[in-house]
């Protein structure tokens, strides 16, 4: 069933647990996501970026496969609007249905972030759609963005008052688009903000950390956990393997189902690193 981010965040926050948040480029990532939350009989965050609508063309098409999905699943999943940086884009979501957005005015300086996030929170909430917003970048992102950025706690409470952000998505040592798990956060530092922020901390760039790095961010504060890039890591090693053993292979089929089987397992996997003890 398609359902509410709040519901979700705030049984998450009084669990002290995480919800798994999990981008879907192409239709398979959405099935096996949704398929993998499912098996881990947990909810789960099915989120589409503003570079995911990039490469689709439009925002419409995958979206409303996803929705679609989720509508069908036999878990809470929420359709989520990742790291949306033109308010154009937040626009479209709200009207395909989706209710809970990412927006990313991040690399604007901090009045502008402040003022185009505030703006974007009242057009969210007239509607009743959840807004996420980011401050202090979380590096990695396009390569352009460095990865010792941190966010201030005190500076993340002011931009909470400001702007009226449902969540927060803060810079505490992760790095976008890693492949390999290596990033050490700063535990103390998501402590800090959780005391300071009355609202879900989130982190991003969560493919890099370490199983035992994530376990401990949400036992200091974190709410939300964003992964990308881990989905196409295990994807991709299925898909080269079944093209390294058979190199007559044309049907896409026959590399994308163990590639959405290994996606699959890897959310289960991780939705149950994250959630309730025994799920
Ligand atoms: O918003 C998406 C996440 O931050 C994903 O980052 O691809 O490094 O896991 P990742
Ligand atoms: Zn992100």
């Amino acid at each position: 069933m398609n359902t509410d981010m709040a519901g979700i965040a705030r049984t998450c926050r009084a669990d002290a647990t995480a919800v798994g948040a999990f981008n879907a480029i192409l239709l398979e990532h959405a099935e096996a996501i949704v398929a993998g939350a499912e098996d881990a009989g947990l909810p789960v965050v099915l989120q589409l970026s503003q570079n995911a609508a990039s490469y689709h063309g439009a925002l419409t098409p995958i979206a409303r496969g996803a929705l679609a999905i989720a509508e069908a699943a036999s878990v809470p999943v929420t359709v989520h609007l990742d790291h949306a940086e033109d308010e154009a884009l937040v626009d479209e979501a709200l009207a395909l249905g989706i209710r809970s957005v990412m927006f990313d005015a991040s690399r604007a300086s901090y009045p502008e972030n402040v003022r185009r996030t505030a703006e974007v929170v009242a057009r969210c909430h007239a509607v009743g759609c959840w807004v996420e917003a980011e401050l202090g970048e979380v590096g990695g992102k396009d390569g352009a963005h460095a990865p010792g950025v941190r966010t201030d706690p005190a500076e993340a409470a002011a931009f909470v008052a400001a702007t009226g952000v449902d969540a927060l998505a803060i810079a505490v040592g992760s790095s976008h688009a890693m492949s390999s798990r290596e990033a050490v956060l700063d535990d103390g530092l998501i402590a800090r903000i959780r005391d300071a922020v009355d609202v879900p901390l989130v982190l991003h760039g969560s493919s890099g950390v370490p199983d035992d790095g994530l376990v401990s961010a949400v036992r200091h504060g974190i709410t939300k956990v964003n992964v990308g890039t881990r989905l196409n890591v295990v994807l991709t090693e299925q898909v080269r393997r079944v093209l390294a053993e058979r190199p007559d292979v044309t049907d896409p089929r026959t590399y994308l189902t163990p590639g959405r089987d290994a996606v699959r397992a890897e959310v289960a996997r991780l939705l149950r690193l994250l959630g309730p003890a025994g799920a």
